[in-house]
């Protein structure tokens, strides 16, 4: 299908305020938004969209209050648990970026036996940003080229060394809850990527809102620095 993104970003916003709406704590909120995760991927999955990364917890949600951070390291515990399963069945590959170290220890044993499970999977890979910030990223990236005696860095060498290694970039950001703004998510895969932001709080984004944003998506002209007609006669090749 014509202008499907290959990789999707999404900033899953709007969880506190969506509970804050309907009367309820901010951890029902997040327990809602990450019940929308599923059926989001296996949407993705039937479009043809074969990678998608979700921000999950940022390196500054850890300045939350210390019951939310907890309360988000439970939930994510039992999402990895009780989807990892589900997730080999339906062909979806895991993957964490950021800073996991930083994670709980029985989390940073989920993430890796999560990972191991679904290694073999190919049909979508899933990316969950974790303690996750793109300074911290970059910043990472240039230790362990400095770390390896590299004195010409070329953009490619640097991707190398990102979270991301081996992913392509994304090609449309999705952020929910009428935020506009990229909070260190992605700073450097996130160059050419289509912006795409809507006022749909997470835990409401259903397919409909995902297809409105691919709509959206395939309306756009990616120029990449050239002229229209360049780009129109790239298509003709
Ligand atoms: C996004 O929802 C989830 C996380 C950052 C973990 P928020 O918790 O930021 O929701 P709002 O922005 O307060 O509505
Ligand atoms: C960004 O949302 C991080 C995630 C969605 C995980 P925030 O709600 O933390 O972003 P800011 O702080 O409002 O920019
Ligand atoms: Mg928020």
């Amino acid at each position: 299908m014509p202008n499907i993104p290959k990789h999707i970003a999404i900033i899953m916003d709007g969880n506190g305020r969506w509970a804050a709406t309907n009367g309820l704590p901010r951890a029902e909120g997040h327990r809602r938004g990450a019940e929308r995760i599923e059926a989001i991927i296996e949407a993705c999955k039937n479009r043809g969209i074969k990678y998608i990364t979700l921000y999950a917890f940022s390196e500054e949600n850890w300045m939350r209050p210390g019951v939310e951070v907890i309360a988000l390291m439970h939930l994510l515990r039992h999402f990895l648990v009780s989807k990892r399963q589900g997730m080999v069945e339906r062909g979806v590959r895991f993957r964490a970026i950021g800073d996991i170290a930083r994670l709980p220890s029985e989390l940073q044993q989920d993430i890796k036996e999560t990972e191991r499970m679904t290694a073999s999977c190919r049909d979508i890979t899933m990316v969950v940003a974790l303690s996750y910030g793109g300074r911290h990223e970059i910043c990472r990236a240039c230790n362990s080229l400095l770390a390896k005696g590299v004195k010409d860095a070329t953009p490619e060498l640097f991707a190398a060394e990102l979270d991301t290694n081996g992913m392509p970039d994304p090609d449309l950001l999705i952020r929910t809850s009428g935020e506009y703004r990229i909070s260190n998510f992605l700073l450097w895969q996130l160059a050419y990527a289509e912006l795409y932001f809507t006022e749909t709080l997470w835990p409401d984004f259903d397919d409909k809102a995902l297809d409105l944003a691919i709509e959206s998506y395939a309306t756009r002209e990616r120029r990449f620095g050239m002229i229209s007609e360049q780009v129109v006669a790239q298509g003709e090749e």
